[in-house]
């Protein structure tokens, strides 16, 4: 079973990043996410610093508003409007979970599609939908891209997709309909689950169990890609999939930790510099 190397991929993609932004920044723009983080979710406390080290590795400034988690939606719908209005950000990424009082429909829906980084705007998610130009949510993103580079074929293959959130699994599922695949997608009320995961040449696990994905669920060969990450009860972190178990009979597999979420951070800086470069593209146009 081999295991493929997402680490060396995302520090490819975010080299390439890198000189983007340089470029940009000698062309006179210089590159901002802005983040918001409502609350201190220690997961997403994680994340939030994953992704501002990013930015400074790729020459992208970045800017931290942290909300206190008794924020309102009314508050936090305020500061997205402030970022929209702003040229000089050009990425509006808003942590998500948020506090209950606050809609997340709501809030993504209130950032402009121009800004969307994450791709979760229903402008965004609609272009995926029919095919057009968009930015594409970073983890089914990244996975697409440990895919290709794992030399996968895609176009007529069985995919099946293990969960069927916003976020990840309804994106990937159209990602991979676009790359020609036979998509699949199983969630929690899936019937006969092992039977429809066992014909998956490419199986995308992203349910949030532990170690979910046993050995008689996959088929000989297969590329497993795993999108979890679970704190399990031995205190370590592990994926969705069983990966000790799947040794010898899945063909390719991404780690956990060191795979998936590398490349969704990755995904975040090329989404962030597109959004820049266009923005330079429509001031050109002016
Ligand atoms: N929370 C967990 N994953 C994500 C993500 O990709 N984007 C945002 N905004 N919040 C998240």
């Amino acid at each position: 079973m081999e295991r493929i190397d997402a680490k060396a991929l995302a520090a490819k993609i975010k080299a390439e990043a890198a000189q983007q932004a340089a470029r940009l920044r000698e062309a006179g723009i210089v590159p901002k996410l802005s983040v918001i983080l409502v609350g201190a979710d220690p997961a997403s406390e994680v994340y939030v610093r994953g992704k501002e080290r990013d930015c400074a590795e790729c020459g992208i400034e970045s800017e931290l508003l942290r909300l206190p988690a008794e924020t309102s939606e009314a508050q936090l719908l305020a500061e997205i409007a402030r970022r929209n209005a702003d040229p000089a950000v050009h990425g509006i990424l808003v942590q998500l979970p948020l506090p209950p009082q606050i809609r997340e429909q709501r809030v993504i829906e209130a950032i402009s599609p121009e800004k969307d980084v994450d791709g979760f705007t229903p402008v965004n998610v609609g272009r995926l939908l029919v095919g057009e130009d968009c930015f594409l949510p970073c983890t089914p993103a990244g996975c697409l891209a440990l895919l290709k580079a794992a030399g996968t074929p895609i176009a007529g293959k069985r995919a099946v997709v293990l969960g069927r959130s916003n976020i990840v699994g309804k994106p990937m599922a159209l990602l991979l309909l676009r790359e020609n695949a036979t998509v699949t997608i199983c969630h929690s009320k899936t019937e006969h689950l092992s039977e429809l995961t066992r014909q998956a040449d490419i199986l995308v696990a992203a349910i949030g169990r532990d170690r979910f994905v046993t050995a008689e669920m996959v088929k000989e060969g297969a590329t497993v890609i795993d999108v979890g990450i679970n704190r399990g009860p031995d205190g370590k972190l592990h994926g969705d999939v069983d990966e000790a178990a799947l040794a010898g009979k899945a063909g390719k597999i991404t780690p956990v930790p060191g795979g998936v979420g590398l490349m969704t951070r990755a995904m975040l800086m090329v989404n962030t510099l597109r959004a820049a470069q266009r923005a330079q593209e429509a001031q050109k146009e002016k």
